[in-house]
């Protein structure tokens, strides 16, 4: 059975959501499922605006072949090549054999890579081109790295509608909602939306910026990305996320814990700081465990923070692998801009400071506090730790 919902009198949501799935990308969990959007639009000509991957193949296309009725399906805009949107092009081109594919030229090389018929139905287009489908007429954006390289954007002038690929897209399944009026997105989204961005295009910072000059010239009424809600209202909430996320901006003032600890000395020490910090009114504080923690949460989290105080125990005389995991993860996710403080552990001989603090000083801007907090297997004292707290409570201040 059909599971589609109107967007507009012209275009209508065929996606669907996925809630089997453990691992986007088969990395990053996803407890609370996902969607993939796609679109139809009925107009002299019948257009797909991406397609889905192949874990919704079914709904998707009983979904497709349910709003084009006796039409045959024209032309397939295809913003994104990653198999999440295109791994059903194959499937689509069998049962539309004379459907036309919009894309940029990147894109009908990865076609080619994938092995997709398309070599003679591809309309390659550019920057500003347009394509008229009789009432509506689009023209595209390049948005490349938003989250691929071949990646593009779709504008309906004639409506005012984004097809915005990846970019403004959030892990989650829809529960039946497909709008952001229609659920408590501070409350309910921003998270998810938060852990996708920053592990999916976090690493592209100055494309997005680049997208979100280009949008800004656009009169949107719309944004349909490819994944989760759609947008139409209260743009300048997300934007503001936007802006942050992809200048490396914390969201918050607000200092995030994360230790690693193999039997509890560290994560005591990681407890005191924690509170040492909230007697000195400093409140907005967290604590992970790097151990039990999946990274793209402590990524998430490291996008919102302005402090990260890491916690550590030396390991074969390195990081604990759990931190250099995830150290690793916020070089490779271009993280910037925060203050990090170190507490270092070690029963042989205590390591970790010096190669956390190396690994953190090759990243950009990013301003380690000079005095570490070093113990001996336990915290024996409170003099650095209060020394610490000091100086954190006070930086935050400024
Ligand atoms: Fe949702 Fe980059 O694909």
């Amino acid at each position: 059975m059909h599971c589609v919902r109107k967007v507009t009198d012209d275009l209508t949501w065929v996606g669907a959501s996925d809630r089997r799935l453990a691992l986007f990308e088969n990395i990053h969990p996803i407890p609370e499922g996902v969607s993939y959007n796609s679109y139809v639009l009925m107009d002299q000509q019948t257009v797909l605006f991406d397609a889905a991957d192949w874990s919704v193949g079914p709904q998707f296309l009983e979904n497709v072949a349910f709003v084009l009725g006796d039409r045959p399906l024209d032309v397939m805009v295809i913003n994104h090549m990653e198999p999440d949107h295109a791994a059903t092009l194959g499937e689509l081109i069998l049962r539309y054999p004379d459907v036309k594919i919009i894309c940029t030229a990147k894109a009908a090389m990865f076609m080619q890579q994938y092995e997709f018929d398309t070599a003679d139905r591809v309309d390659i287009v550019k920057e500003g081109d347009t394509r008229c489908f009789g009432k509506h007429t689009v023209t595209f954006v390049i948005a490349p790295m938003v989250h691929w390289p071949e990646v593009m954007v779709t504008y309906d002038v004639t409506d005012g509608i984004l097809f915005s690929a990846d970019a403004f897209g959030s892990f989650k399944a829809l529960d039946g909602k497909l709008f952001n009026d229609e659920v408590d997105y501070d409350r309910n989204w921003i998270d998810e939306n938060r852990r996708y961005y920053t592990n999916i295009v976090g690493k592209y910072g100055p494309q997005v910026q680049k997208l979100l000059g280009k949008a800004s010239g656009l009169d949107i009424k719309m944004i349909c990305p490819v994944h989760g809600l759609i947008w139409r209202s209260d743009f300048a909430y997300l934007l503001d996320k936007y802006q942050k996320w992809s200048t490396y901006e914390p969201e918050e003032q607000a200092v995030m814990v994360a230790y690693a600890s193999m039997y509890g000395h560290t994560e005591s020490a990681a407890n005191i700081i924690a509170q040492k910090l909230v007697e000195r009114g400093v409140t907005n504080v967290v604590m992970y465990d790097v151990s039990k923690t999946d990274k793209s949460q402590l990524i998430s989290e490291t996008f919102r923070v302005s402090h990260v105080i890491l916690a550590s125990v030396t390991y074969n005389l390195g990081i604990f692998p759990p931190m250099h995991d995830f150290l690793m993860d916020m070089k490779a996710l271009n993280l910037q801009n925060r203050t990090v403080a170190l507490i270092e552990n070690g029963t042989w001989a205590c390591k970790v400071g010096a190669l956390m603090r190396k690994e953190l000083e090759s990243m950009k801007k990013m301003n380690v506090l000079e005095a570490d907090v070093t113990m001996t297997s336990t915290l024996k004292n409170e003099t650095e730790m209060d020394a610490l707290a000091d100086t954190i409570a006070a930086d935050m201040k400024k």
